[in-house]
């Protein structure tokens, strides 16, 4: 399984903390959005990783995570030259896929709680899953129609009447042809590769599996001022009541067995002092 970080874009919403630097760089309590996307896959065990961004941001995501091998996984990155669409990634991505399926998640969404909904996904073998999560403001995502029965009938993208609350979360699954999916569909009428268009034609294939994600788990908003302030507030709360970092990368790749003890206490050697470091340190010698 390969996994897809798609980070750039414009950010004009967030307008000025976005003029100097990318979206998926703003600061969410105590590291950079990014790391929250980067370890959903490092926790579903996805070891190669591309990042596709525009040409300002990949040096600075190449300055924060390299090629990877300090948290014993191989990051790539591609550049996507204009926002031209979430599902142009897969386009982009093609030679990194090669025969694989692969796992697409936003930059700047986050996830919090039991991840066994993507972890379930990931073991399936064919056809493309994708999530459902019951939201307030439908109308600002994809939207996903259930019959009686619990089946998707419908997906619609930012509908302007919903046909149900749930949302479909930046997190998606697919199996190998997404690729040529991808490849075949036409930009919208804002002249984007809509993802919702991909889901739609494996929806019509009969191959799309629409799982909704139980109360339980977290996804949060980060569109807005109020929203990154609230992931910054429910983060500081959670680690600071547990004494345990979320999204913490080094951590992850050590107990996930990407990298040996020896190899996570070189990762640590090469950070600067800093509350950060002292945690990781506590974490390898906790042990
Ligand atoms: O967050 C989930 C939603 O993400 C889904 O419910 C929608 O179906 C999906 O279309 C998408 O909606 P957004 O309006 O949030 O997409 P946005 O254009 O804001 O892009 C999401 C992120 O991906 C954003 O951080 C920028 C990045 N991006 C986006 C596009 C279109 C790129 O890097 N390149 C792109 O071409």
């Amino acid at each position: 399984m390969k996994g897809i970080v798609l980070a750039g874009g414009s950010g004009t919403r967030l307008y000025p903390i976005t003029k100097v630097y990318s979206k998926q760089l703003t600061v969410i309590y105590d590291k950079p959005l990014i790391y929250y996307p980067v370890s959903i896959l490092m926790l579903g065990g996805i070891k190669d990783i591309l990042i596709v961004s525009n040409k300002e941001t990949i040096p600075m995501y190449q300055t924060l995570f390299g090629d990877g091998s300090h948290l014993g996984v191989n990051i790539r990155y591609v550049l996507q030259s204009a926002p031209n669409g979430i599902a142009e990634s897969f386009i982009l991505g093609e030679q990194f896929i090669g025969n694989d399926p692969v796992s697409l998640i936003l930059g700047d969404n986050i996830f919090y709680g039991q991840l066994d909904f993507f972890y379930n996904a990931l073991k399936r073998s064919s056809g493309a899953t994708i999530f459902g999560y019951r939201v307030n403001d439908p109308d600002r995502y994809g939207v996903v129609e259930f019959d009686k029965s619990g089946k998707a009938i419908s997906i619609e993208e930012k509908p302007k009447y919903p046909k149900s609350n749930f949302a479909v979360p930046g997190l998606y699954v697919y199996d190998n042809s997404v690729v040529e999916i991808s490849k075949n569909i036409k930009p919208s009428p804002r002249g984007e590769l809509e993802i919702t268009d991909v889901n739609n034609t494996y929806l019509n294939a009969g191959t799309l599996q629409v799982e909704k994600i139980g109360r339980g788990v977290a996804w949060l908003d980060t569109g807005t001022p109020e929203a990154l302030l609230q992931a910054s507030n429910f983060f500081g709360v959670i680690e600071d009541r547990q004494g345990l970092k979320v999204a913490c990368l080094e951590e992850i790749a050590y107990l996930m067995n990407f990298i040996n003890k020896e190899q996570f206490e070189q990762t640590i050697n090469a950070i600067p002092r800093s509350a950060y470091r002292t945690y990781l340190e506590r974490i390898l010698n906790e042990e």
